[in-house]
């Protein structure tokens, strides 16, 4: 179902990340004629763009994204805004420092890719537990490649099932405290179930380009939806 859970151990064992270099921009038309300064382009792109389950993506959102498509350490394409991926880098650079091994498991989703999610998930579990975990299609912010999500490796032993890493406050409470620096919030709260719509997900980062802006999310506790009301008042 998740990327890192596609893959069996065999396959994991000493296998590097190499995403510096294998990374590869996809060019569509309209991001071919884009400069290469990307400070030019940030207004372009809406860092806060809320999707959720009341909000969908705008239909011309997807033309606007620059996709970076990179392998992840176990050989999956995965692919991510261009400044998310930049800043996720930093974050696991930072975080194996401390002895934090973090992975990426999936970040953009077509819709047809949130489609098979959702059927997957649904035939695996069931309708009230999707709900709770897994967006319909247009209606994830995996479709802004602005979401990713993260596995670990702890002891040589890949964790990628949600329930497995909440079994891991300890671990995650240390990447938690990092996402701020690198411009990232933890989007789906453990106790604001009722504001987001769906359960704890301490593998679901979100990025947010502002570093202030997600320390002060992160810092207060709050969910995106509690500071964009908050920046409306
Ligand atoms: N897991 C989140 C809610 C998604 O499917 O977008
Ligand atoms: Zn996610």
């Amino acid at each position: 179902m998740t990327a890192c859970g596609n893959k069996s151990e065999e396959n994991l064992e000493g296998v590097s990340c190499s995403i510096d270099s294998e990374c590869e921009t996809v060019a569509d038309t309209e991001n071919s004629e884009k400069t290469e300064d990307t400070t030019e382009n940030q207004t372009d792109i809406d860092y806060l763009i809320l999707v959720n389950k009341e909000n969908k993506l705008p239909e011309d959102r997807e033309s606007k994204i620059e996709l970076v498509e990179v392998q992840n350490a176990y050989d999956e394409t995965i692919r991510v805004e261009k400044e998310a991926l930049e800043k996720y880098n930093e974050l696991r650079d930072a975080l194996l420092e401390e002895w934090i091994d973090i992975e990426l498991d999936s970040s953009y989703r077509s819709v047809e890719k949130q489609q098979q999610v959702w059927d997957d998930f649904e035939k695996e579990k069931w309708l009230e537990y999707a709900q709770k975990y897994v967006a319909v299609p247009w209606y994830s912010e995996h479709h802004t490649a602005l979401a990713i999500d993260i596995c670990i490796k702890k002891d040589g032993v890949l964790i990628y099932e949600n329930e497995d890493m909440i079994a891991e406050p300890e671990i995650f409470a240390k990447i938690h405290e990092k996402l701020a620096d690198y411009g990232f919030i933890l989007r789906y709260l453990e106790w604001k179930e009722d504001i987001t719509g769906y359960s704890y997900e301490p593998r679901h980062l979100r990025y947010v380009w502002d570093v202030n802006v997600a320390k002060e999310i992160m810092d207060n506790g709050l969910t995106l939806e509690e500071y964009l009301n908050k920046l409306e008042k």
